[in-house]
C-alpha cells in the first residue's frame, strides 16, 4: 500500500475510536485523532500506540459540533501527516430520557455532536479529496437505534436515523467524484458510553448497577458484549478497496440483534 495513506478519526481518544484508529494503523494508515481538548491525555496514549505500530500520528484538539474545527483538523492531517484518504466520523454521545421529559437542549446538544458533525465531517473529506485529486471514503458512526428506535434513547436514535439518511444523500451525491459514503451500525459496545447509559436505565427503571447492560448482552445472538475491534473490522473493511463497489450503507456489526 501507498504508505502515505491518512485516516481522521474524530472521538479516537478512547472506546470504539482508539480500536479503529489502531485498526486503520496496523492497514497502514497514518492517523489523526480528533477529539475534545479535555481528552489529550488519553488521545496521546493512543498516538504512542499508532506509533509503536510504525505509523505516524497527530492529535488535533476538535469539537466536531463545530465546523470550523473539523475542517482546520482535515488540514491538519493532511499538512502534517501528508495525505487524506479516510474520514471515520465517530465521535458521539448517548442522552437515556423518556421522550416526555427530553429538553429542547438535550436535542440540539446531541444533533449538534452526533448530526452536525457528519455534515461537516462529510464536507470537509469531499473538499480536501476533490483538492488532492483523490476518490477517499468517508465512514460514519450510526448504531442499532439508526435501524430501530429504542425506548427512552428517543434523541439518539432519532440522531442516527440522521446518520443514516446523510449517508445515503451523501453517498448519491458524491459518487459521481468516486468518494464512496459507509455508516457502522454497532450494538452494545463495552465503552463509556454504555456505562452512562447502564447508569441512567438504573436511575429510570430500578435496577441494580450493570443489570441492564447484562439483560442487553443476553439478547444478543453471539453470546457476548461487543468489542471496539469488532466495529473496527467493518471499518476496516469500508476502508479498504475491497468495499470501491459499497456505497450508501449502514452495516449492522452487532453480534445478532437486528436482521434488514
Ligand atoms: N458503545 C456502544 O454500544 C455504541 C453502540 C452503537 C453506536 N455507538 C457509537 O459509536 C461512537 C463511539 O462511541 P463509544 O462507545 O466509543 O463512546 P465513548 O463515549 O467511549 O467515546 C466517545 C468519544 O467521542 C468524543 N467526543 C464526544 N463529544 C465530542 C465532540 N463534541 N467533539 C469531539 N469528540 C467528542 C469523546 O471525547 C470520546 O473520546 C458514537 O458515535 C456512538 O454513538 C456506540
Amino acid at each position: 500500500m501507498d504508505s502515505t495513506k491518512v485516516a481522521l478519526v474524530t472521538g479516537a481518544g478512547q472506546g470504539i475510536g482508539r480500536g479503529i484508529a489502531l485498526q486503520l494503523a496496523s492497514d497502514g494508515y497514518h492517523i489523526a485523532i480528533a477529539d475534545l481538548a479535555f481528552q489529550e491525555d488519553k488521545a496521546r496514549v493512543v498516538v504512542k500506540e499508532i506509533e509503536e505500530l510504525g505509523r505516524k500520528a497527530i492529535f488535533v484538539a476538535t469539537d466536531v459540533s463545530k465546523k470550523e474545527d473539523i475542517f482546520a483538523a482535515v488540514d491538519a492531517a493532511a499538512e502534517q501527516l501528508g495525505s487524506f484518504d479516510v474520514i471515520v466520523n465517530n465521535a458521539g454521545i448517548a442522552q437515556v430520557k423518556p421522550i416526555e421529559e427530553i429538553s429542547e437542549e438535550d436535542l440540539n446538544k446531541i444533533f449538534s455532536i452526533n448530526v452536525n458533525s457528519v455534515v461537516f465531517g462529510i464536507q470537509a473529506a469531499a473538499a480536501k479529496f476533490t483538492a488532492l485529486g483523490k476518490k477517499g471514503k468517508i465512514i460514519s458512526a450510526a448504531s442499532i437505534a439508526a435501524v430501530k428506535g429504542f425506548p427512552i434513547l428517543g434523541a439518539y436514535s432519532a440522531s442516527k436515523f440522521a446518520v443514516r439518511g446523510l449517508t445515503q444523500v451523501a453517498a448519491q451525491e458524491l459518487a459521481p467524484r468516486g468518494i464512496t459514503v459507509n455508516a457502522y451500525a454497532p450494538g452494545i459496545v463495552g465503552t463509556g458510553m454504555w456505562d452512562l447509559i447502564d447508569e441512567k436505565l438504573s436511575e429510570i427503571n430500578g435496577k441494580s448497577r450493570g443489570e441492564n447492560l447484562k439483560e442487553n448482552v443476553e439478547s444478543i445472538m453471539l453470546g457476548r458484549i461487543e468489542t471496539p475491534e469488532d466495529v473496527a473490522g467493518v471499518v476496516s473493511f469500508f476502508a479498504s478497496p475491497k468495499a470501491d463497489y459499497v456505497t450508501g450503507q449502514v452495516l449492522l456489526v452487532d453480534g445478532g440483534m437486528l436482521y434488514n
